[in-house]
């Protein structure tokens, strides 16, 4: 056996000083990087649109950023879910670049190219800075990954395949049967309604009242049409639903 000869000092610094900047492009000045990411997601609520459950009041917070099975309606444009934003490969933002993501996130623009539907209020995170865009996707690395591929995008005359969140008309609106069928008492404020039975995670999210539609029960509602305009209710026309009474 020959004994491997010495490694040339210039090539020992080599690759000693490439590890080192390895090392610094995933750690050091990262965890404040990180850090800053996450503050930005909690406090602008990604989570709302991004984690199974919030739009039905039930947050499923081990899937935090898993991909919501809610999507929003934009009438003419279609059904969008709110994706899957852990670093999950074949799900999620895995295969996605720090910048790709940032993209996305102020620009609308998804590394396909495709545009975003303005249920993703890039109008808002348009005005982020590139820096703490980034800073969120160093962040969304750093998630659990979780495997959900969300349903859609569907177009305006495909039907989708989950929960839809939709503005109806007065006319349309029908209220939700609650997912425990355990006798909900039919005499709830409307503060009060959304409430479960059972004890929810702490709600974390600023947003007072989910409005799930009762989704795929098969009714092709068209469009608002704009009939209401004219606003013909002979009672107490306010703003706010002519329903029970408020306290
Ligand atoms: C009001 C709901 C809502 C909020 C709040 C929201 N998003 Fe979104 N987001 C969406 C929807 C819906 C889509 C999908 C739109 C589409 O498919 O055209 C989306 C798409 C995305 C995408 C593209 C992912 C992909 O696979 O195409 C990224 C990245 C993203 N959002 C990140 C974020 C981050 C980060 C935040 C918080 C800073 C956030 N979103 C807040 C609704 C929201």
């Amino acid at each position: 056996m020959r004994k491997l000869s010495p490694l040339p000092a210039s090539i020992v610094l080599m690759l000693v000083s490439g590890s080192i900047a390895a090392a610094a492009g995933t750690s050091p000045s990262n965890s404040a990087q990180v850090a800053r990411g996450k503050y930005l997601v909690s406090i602008i609520s990604c989570t709302d649109c991004h984690t199974p459950g919030t739009l039905l009041g039930k947050p499923d917070f081990t899937r935090y950023l898993g991909g919501s099975e809610v999507g929003f309606e934009i009438p003419g444009l279609g059904v969008f879910y709110g994706p899957n934003l852990t670093p999950d490969k074949e799900t999620g933002l895995g295969n996605w670049t720090d910048e790709q993501i940032a993209t996305a996130i102020t620009a609308g623009k998804r590394p396909d190219g495709r545009i975003l539907a303005p249920a993703m209020p890039v109008d808002s995170f348009k005005n982020l800075s590139h820096a703490d865009a980034l800073a969120i996707a160093a962040y969304l690395k750093t998630l659990k990954p979780v495997s959900n591929k969300v349903p859609g995008p569907f177009g305006p005359s495909q039907k989708p395949t989950s929960f839809v969140f939709q503005v109806l008309p007065p006319n349309k609106y029908t209220p939700t049967v609650p997912p425990s069928a355990s006798g909900p008492k039919p005499s709830m404020t409307p503060a009060q309604a959304p409430t479960p039975a059972a004890p929810m995670p702490s709600p974390a999210s600023g947003v007072p009242a989910p409005v799930p539609t009762p989704a795929p029960a098969g009714a092709p509602v068209p469009m608002p049409t704009p009939t209401d305009v004219k606003a013909p209710t002979p009672g107490p026309a306010t703003a706010t639903p002519p329903q029970p009474p408020k306290q």
